[in-house]
This record gives C-alpha cells, structure tokens and sequence, in this order.
C-alpha cells in the first residue's frame, strides 16, 4: 500500500485531513501531477496584455509560463523554457517586447512562440523545430485560463459550459483591470483552499465583510448553497425568493450550480450563485454604496453578488459595479499565493467613477485577514501534538472539497 493510502485510511469523514498531507513532499508532487496541472486555471484578465509584444509571467510551483499577445492580436502561453538548454527566458514579471532574448546563449523568440535566431548551429538545424513550447490556453470573457497538463486537458467548452449564463451577464469582457494585490502565504496550499470553502470563520475573522452583508447571508450563503444546515438554509432562500423572482423578471440570471456527480467523478468542482448582498447594500464597499459604473448588462443596481467558482483554484465575485478575479496558487509545500485582481466597466475612470481604496477595501482587508489566520492554521498543524479536529455543520463544504482532492487523486 503507498504512503497515499495510508494515509488516505487514516482520513475520517467529518474531521480535517492527518497532518502528513500538509507536509509529505511526495504527497505535494502528487498532488501537482494528479490536480494542479489538469485543472484549467484562471490566470488574468486580457486587459493587462492590451498591445502586440505585451507579456506577463504566470509562476507557479515550478513552472513559469509566458502569457504574450502576438502581432496578430492572439494571445498565446508558452513555457518560460529555452529549447537550447533550457534556461528561463523572461526573468521580469511583465514588459513589451518585440523578440523574446533567452539571457544565456541570446537564442531569440517571436511573441508566436517561432525561434528567430540561434548562432552557430549545425548545417541541418532546422529553426522551426525549435520554438518555445505552447501552454494550453482558453480565453472566455477576457478571463484568461491555462492548462498546465502535458496531455490534452479537459474541454475548456464542457468545463466553463455551467458557468457562462452568469460571467456573460457580467461582461468581463468589457472590463478592465482596476487593481491588483498579492498576499504571500506561508502556508500549504490546501489550506488556504480549505479556508475559502468555508464562512465558519467569517465571523470573528472578517468583521468588515461580514458589516456589509447580512448575518443570515454569512451563515448560509458566505461559502456557497449547502455549506450551512438545511433549516437556516432554507428560511434564508424563502426570505430571498421575492428578491430572487424581481431577477427573473428583469432577465437576470439566479440559478444556482452546484458540481453534479458527473462533474466531480471527472475532477470538476465548479459553482455558482446570486444572491442579495443585503443591509439595503448596493456593493460590497464600506458603506454600501457603489463602487463604480455598472458592469455588463445591468441597467440598475440591484445590489446582488454572484459567486462564480471555476475551481478551488480560480473563482470569481461580481457585484452591479466590480468583479474580484480570486487566484490561489501553489509555489512549494508550505508556501502559496493569493492574487487578487479587481475589474471595473472598461469605461470607468479612476477618480471620478471609482476610487482605488473604496474599490477594493473589503476583499483587501478581508484577504489579508485570511492570509494571517490561514499562517496561524499552518503553524499549529505543525506541531507534533495535532491531530485532525471534527468539522462543524457550517463547514460541510470542506468535506467536499476532500471528496473533489480524493477524487483527483485516485483519477488516472
Ligand atoms: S539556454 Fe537559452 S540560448 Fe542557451
Ligand atoms: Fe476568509
């Protein structure tokens, strides 16, 4: 039997995971090999690479990948790998170039991916054998998704299939990047996963969010439909249907997804839903006003939030006026990132529609916080004296994510 199914045993439905899942470095390839590259991952928004020659790094684990437009428009994905002996290629973060140099033996690059030069190589070389590798990519909605598999990946049709009703109302594809945030988080990455699955800790963590929404809306809503007991549950949808059937009306989408068990059986684990923010809120700010002019199709606030989860590793939050784009990311066994990237209405200007600070306080605050309280978790689960505690009734959707890690795991 593998360490893997040892473990595996040992796991209790109803209680957290044993601590070597947090710490085995085998287990961690693993877990790279079997879910973090067959999942399509949600990397940026197109409008950060708006010219031909634009680019940025996607990094994460190991790999590094170049995200660039090229002089027809397309946005392509490579490996950041040079096919001469392998050295990076684009050490910062993001630029403009019009030929990408490798910094080693100076082979060049087309923004298509092409070699371009390569000096004093043998007569029958032949260039075009020689171009950076492609990454899987997918665009939808401005929403930029890469495949980090060597095989052929999922289809991207079938997997954003459940979910696009709701993105199209929302347009993202006529937003623009507004802001951007990075929380390094000293911890494995399942656990800053496993935070996001549950509002257990909204509560006393989050008193920001938690002023702009409505308590019931926190307990039963705050980490999807079904993550809280069946009876608040279903007093909040009654409270909620009057609001839910002006929606209707209006055409706005308001139906829930939750993973079929088709969709989990082939590693999915996908989300969706709208509700009322709540307090007589228009937007997730400080004092619940707007944010900023009204996004995609919406002709009036009518101050509702639409939860859009592509996978754990990539969600979204749309208000009337704003979306969060939500990027969890693996880099080592006890080292994550979360990057947050705010989008407004591609019209918007900064100042006089919105405000920087106003625009992206609750989920920064909200984000930091979690950063600190999912390190606390980290550190303690360190310890020689843990041992896996017993989940409560508002955090059943963590098992769930068990169920979708298991599942990945055993899937060929
Ligand atoms: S490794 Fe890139 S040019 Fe040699
Ligand atoms: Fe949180």
């Amino acid at each position: 039997m593998t360490f893997f199914n040892q473990l595996k045993e040992r796991y209790e439905e109803g209680k957290t995971l044993p601590q070597e899942f947090y710490t085995d470095e085998e287990i961690f390839s693993d877990e790279m090999k079997k879910i973090y590259f067959k999942q399509w991952l949600m990397v940026d928004h197109v409008s950060r690479i708006p010219n031909p020659g634009d680019y940025f790094l996607f990094n994460a684990e190991k790999e590094s990948i170049i995200l660039i437009r090229g002089r027809d428009s397309q946005v392509r994905a490579f490996y950041n790998v040079c096919s001469h002996r392998g050295s990076r290629i684009c050490l910062e973060e993001e630029g403009t170039k019009k030929l990408l140099v490798c910094p080693y033996h100076a082979w060049s690059f087309s923004a298509e991916g092409e070699l371009k030069s390569a000096r004093y190589m043998p007569d029958d070389f032949k260039m075009e054998d020689w171009g950076l590798k492609p990454c899987h990519i997918n665009i939808y909605q401005g929403l930029i998704f890469i495949n980090l598999s060597m095989d052929e990946p999922m289809d991207f049709n079938e997997f954003i299939a459940p979910l696009t009703e709701l993105v199209n109302f929302h347009n993202p594809e006529k937003a623009k990047i507004a802001a951007r945030r990075k929380y390094p988080t000293k911890a494995n990455f399942k656990l800053v996963l496993e935070n996001f699955q549950e509002c257990y800790h909204c509560g006393p963590a989050h008193p920001e969010l938690c002023s702009v929404h409505e308590k019931d809306w926190v307990f039963t809503m705050g980490a999807g439909l079904g993550t809280a007991p069946e009876k608040e549950t279903q007093e909040y949808l009654k409270k909620i249907q009057p609001w839910i059937e002006d929606c209707k009306t209006r055409g706005i989408p308001s139906k829930t997804y939750l993973e079929t068990k088709e969709g989990l059986s082939k590693g999915l684990n996908r989300y969706v839903d709208r509700t009322p923010i709540g307090n007589g809120n228009l937007s997730q700010t400080k004092d619940g006003k707007p944010a900023s002019k009204l996004m995609g199709q919406f002709k009036e606030f009518d101050g509702g939030l639409s939860q859009v989860s592509f996978n754990p590793f990539s969600c979204c939050y749309f208000t009337n006026d704003f979306g969060v784009m939500f990027i969890f990311k693996p880099l080592s066994i006890l080292q994550s990132e979360v990057e947050l990237i705010w989008l407004v209405n591609e019209e918007a200007e900064e100042g006089k529609d919105f405000n920087e600070e106003n625009l992206t306080h609750i989920w920064d605050v909200t984000t930091a916080h979690d950063t600190t309280i999912i390190e606390n978790n980290q550190n303690g689960l360190l310890s020689h004296s843990f041992s896996p505690g017993v989940l409560s009734q508002n955090e059943s959707a963590v098992t769930y994510f068990y169920d979708w890690y298991f599942t990945n795991m055993r899937l060929p």
